[in-house]
């Protein structure tokens, strides 16, 4: 179905291209993220087979785990939330451990869990109305111009800023969620593939959303449906502005937009970030897949092949023309690009800062430096693709907020060489320095930032197992990497901080900054967890003693520092195989005897997997979004896995933000 038939050399990813056949869209997406386009590892044909058929495989094994777990009668027993002894086992205290909660039992049903003593309340889900006057959801009868207002798909990145801006309020704010992409089996009924109608709906499920929330007083959580704060950005109408080193350039032009700096819309948005001055940062991640046609510039071809554009998981390139790489060559160059906008003003145009660079962003979380400058970290999320950071030349203004922002286009990206002895080297992706010259087809600094994953390369970056969320620690002087996992690397290419061959865990890593200076180009790393099964000893995991068999997890994806410095995952990938395990929150120790202790605090019903985790700034509540609940092969609209979270006849399986409180109030954890 793809319509461009490159070569196998030109394009090493297309021959197992799961756009063919009926491939969900997350297959799609979890291949594509599985699929390097480096050219430092290059899959044969049939290593790419194998590993679409492995996919198939693995998906088909959550939909006989979640069919037997039904037959028995598991399901419903487990619905009343199992928990388990934390750690007694380990003949580690209870005291010894810096979180209190009782340990969740890892297993897998049609629902959410959340370890016992606290309330995991849906807050919104998939069509309910975001904008004001948007209609109610009516899932057989959906159209674009209904989804332009309501609740999108997909629900990712979560962030919260307090009402009134400015304050600390942790109980009245705005919920700022990314809507990274569309299901169309789950979604629609009878499908039957992309028409012009679905593909707009499609399109208007994507972007972000923001609504207003408030805790009452029987301290539940819920949205306010008519607030004016509320707002959909979308890929269909929302303008936004392209600025920093970038903008403007010719190789950012279109006919729809012959300035370069004006684009439509932000599309799959994955994690992202606040920054110190409470404007939000959407990560433009998996862009290629949203391209189709065979690229009409020759000059744009290796840059495209370095990001695997086309990637032809949609097809709304049949009915607009941006999308089609035939006809707009230069559209991709205008994704892959971090956005910020401001929360607090429904009016405000997002804007993409060109100086963060250009890959498949999975997320940036910044902090102010002791100086004053903002640092954001980043991931890029492929096999063998890399951590990078992002330095502004400017401080940060405390008196005068709207002063901040341009401080994200003016500064210095990085990128990390994780060296073997222990240190990790910033290496600047500077125009006119070392190999990022014109001999290397670089004329400026908007080349180096379009093509930031080329000059990295030429900077002799280090190749990561898919780098996903990375969080700073600033207390602790520390950033986190989550490594999510990377099948592909073999035994002769380990590297000490990528340790294992066919990686199909993940790991986390711990960078130690000089100084406490998140500006220092020279820092330490270390492993803090190579994820999996403990106890086989084939999987080679490292877990700190206190993790029991409920505590251990695979596939790190978001991750986040809670208010009082501690350490909390969300996974990606646990529901494989036979695994009886689901996707969720764990808990992690960081320091002292117990360091790299897990234990498993929320889970997600069957298919899902656990994106957006936020703490409001009193600890008091988490915020988490549950992301493709119910996919697995031969999951539809009609016949979901589970219809979580309404368990309605009459309503589809709905991805849903949950925000879980302790019962009775106080801290989570
Ligand atoms: Fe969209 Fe890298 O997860
Ligand atoms: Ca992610
Ligand atoms: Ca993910």
């Amino acid at each position: 179905m793809n319509d461009h038939e490159p070569t196998q050399d030109l394009h090493p990813d297309a021959a197992g291209d799961p756009t063919e056949q009926g491939y969900s869209q997350s297959t799609r997406m979890e291949y594509a993220e599985d699929t390097p386009s480096s050219p430092l590892d290059r899959p044969t044909i049939g290593e790419v087979i194998g590993a679409r058929y492995g996919r198939r495989d693995v998906l088909r094994g959550a939909l006989a785990m979640t069919a037997v777990a039904t037959l028995s009668g598991t399901a419903g027993l487990l619905r009343g939330g199992g928990t388990a002894e934390a750690a007694e086992g380990a003949g580690v205290p209870a005291s010894a451990w810096s979180f209190n909660f009782p340990e969740l039992e890892a297993a897998v049903d049609e629902t959410h869990h959340v370890a016992q003593g606290y309330d995991a309340d849906v807050l919104i889900r998939w069509g309910d109305g975001v904008e004001p006057g948007a209609p109610t959801f009516q899932p057989m009868s959906q159209s674009a111009e209904a989804q332009d207002k309501q609740f999108g798909y997909n629900n990712d990145y979560v962030g919260f800023v307090p009402l009134p801006a400015g304050s600390d309020n942790a109980d009245h704010g705005l919920l700022c969620v990314n809507h990274e992409y569309t299901n169309a089996e789950l979604m629609f009924p009878n499908y039957q593939g992309t028409t012009e109608e679905i593909a707009n709906i499609e399109m208007a499920a994507h972007g972000h959303s923001v609504i207003e929330v408030a805790r009452g007083a029987d301290g539940k959580w819920s949205y306010k449906p008519d607030s004016p704060y509320n707002r959909r950005i979308s890929l269909r109408s929302t303008e936004m502005t392209i600025s920093g080193p970038a903008a403007g350039h010719a190789r950012l032009k279109t006919s729809d937009d012959p300035s370069g700096t004006r684009v439509i819309g932000t599309v799959n948005n994955c994690a992202g970030g606040l920054t110190p001055w409470n404007t939000v940062l959407i990560a433009e991640e998996n862009f290629h897949g949203y391209f189709k046609g065979e690229n009409s510039d020759p000059a744009e071809a290796e840059n495209h092949k370095r990001y695997g554009v086309p990637g032809g998981w949609y097809d709304w390139a049949d009915y607009h023309d941006r999308f089609d790489v035939g006809k707009e060559p230069r559209e991709p160059n205008r994704f892959g690009w971090m956005v910020e906008y401001d929360p607090y003003d429904p009016t405000s145009t997002p804007v993409k800062r060109t100086a963060m660079g250009r890959f498949k962003h999975e997320g940036a979380e910044t902090l102010e430096n002791a100086d004053g400058r903002v640092v954001a970290v980043m991931g890029d999320d492929q096999r063998f693709d890399y951590v990078y950071k992002f330095v502004s030349h400017g401080r940060v203004d405390h008196n005068n907020r709207s002063n901040n922002f341009g401080l994200l286009d003016s500064g210095t990206l990085y990128v990390a060489r994780f060296n073997a002895d222990g240190t990790v080297d910033w290496l600047p992706i500077v125009f006119g320095t070392g190999p990022l010259t014109p001999e290397n087809g670089f004329e400026s600094q908007a080349d180096v930032l379009i093509e930031t994953r080329r000059a990295a390369d030429l900077l002799g970056a280090t190749p990561m197992d898919r780098p996903e969320d990375v969080t700073p620690d600033p207390a602790a002087g520390r950033i986190y990497v989550m490594l999510t996992s990377n099948e592909k690397r073999k035994p002769d290419a380990t590297h000490p901080a990528n340790p294992r061959a066919g990686n199909s865990a993940g790991h986390v890593l711990e960078i130690q900054v000089t100084d406490g200076d998140f500006t220092s180009l020279r820092d330490r790393w270390d492993i803090l967890i190579l994820a999996g099964d403990p106890d086989d000893p084939e999987v080679g995991a490292k877990w700190g003693k206190a993790t029991s068999e409920h505590g251990w997890f695979i596939n790190p994806d978001n991750s986040k520092m809670d208010n009082r410095g501690r350490l909390w995952i969300s996974t990606d990938g646990n529901s494989q195989e036979d695994s009886g395990r689901a996707d969720g929150m764990w808990a992690i120790e960081t320091d002292g005897e117990l360091r790299g202790s897990s234990r498993h605090f929320f889970r997600c019903p069957v298919g899902a997997e656990m994106c957006g985790p936020f703490f409001t700034p009193d600890d008091g509540t988490l915020f988490v979004a549950v992301q493709h609940p119910a996919d697995a092969e031969g999951s539809t609209f009609e016949n979901p896995v589970t219809r979580w979270p309404d368990f309605d006849e009459n309503m589809p399986v709905r991805p849903s933000v949950v925000a879980i409180t302790p019962k009775g109030g106080g801290q989570i954890g």
